[in-house]
């Protein structure tokens, strides 16, 4: 089971992700933790030019490529050796948002860039999507402390104006009111509720496979 977490800057999808870690272990399910963009060698390094904040005027094909880059390599180093391996696979980040934040974010052509993405993932998509939904000017404030306290600087998606934000939003609702394989939660209560809600839609899953 391949399940994609997705949601604005300070979502909270990392800190529920690691949450999951203990409960799999629980479980005794064979699981594995990745993410979009930077979990290979490769997609490292086009991490760091895709956020880097001094990177500005980057072109939007150039930020198309790269996460489409990073995304060949993930697919064929992490999430295809490890669909049939695992139980789950579970990937903060997918090809969603690309949809999202270069398509409603960018205004890119969605027709161009679902195309791209399958040609990248050989057709093969989330099994299911959570998507942690939360006000854009409470997910800035949260990714800004979180900047503060570990003295990075803002990244270039951070920088980034607050309709950008606005539109994020509006298009991960959109995929979510249009999508039956997708979850949402509500990214203002608590970490303890959201995760505990988290759980028992993965045990629901499961059991329904
Ligand atoms: P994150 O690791 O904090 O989620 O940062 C990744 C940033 O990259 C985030 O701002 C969302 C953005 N992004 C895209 O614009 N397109 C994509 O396809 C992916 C995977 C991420």
């Amino acid at each position: 089971m391949y399940i994609a977490f997705e949601g604005i800057e300070g979502s909270g999808k990392s800190v529920q992700i690691d949450i999951l870690k203990n409960f799999f272990e629980k479980k005794g399910l064979k699981y594995i933790i990745t993410k979009e963009p930077g979990s290979t060698d490769i997609g490292t390094e086009i991490r760091k030019i895709l956020l880097n904040g001094s990177f500005t005027n980057m072109g939007h094909l150039t930020e198309i490529f790269l996460y489409l880059a990073d995304r060949a390599e993930h697919y064929d180093k992490i999430i295809k050796p490890n669909l049939n391996k695992v139980d789950v696979i579970i990937s903060d980040r997918s090809l969603y948002s690309t949809l999202v934040y270069q398509g409603f974010g960018r205004g890119i052509d969605m027709n161009l860039l679902i195309q791209l993405n399958g040609i990248v993932t050989e057709n093969i998509f989330p099994d299911y999507v959570f998507l942690i939904d939360l006000p854009v000017e409470i997910g800035l404030e949260r990714a800004l402390k979180r900047e503060e306290t570990s003295k990075n600087n803002q990244d270039r998606f951070e920088k980034e104006r607050i309709d950008f934000h606005y539109k994020i939003r509006e298009g991960y609702q959109f995929f979510y009111k249009n999508s039956k394989d997708w979850f949402i939660f509500d990214g203002k209560k608590s970490i303890e509720d959201i995760s505990s809600e988290i759980e028992k839609t993965i045990e629901k899953l499961l059991c329904q496979r």
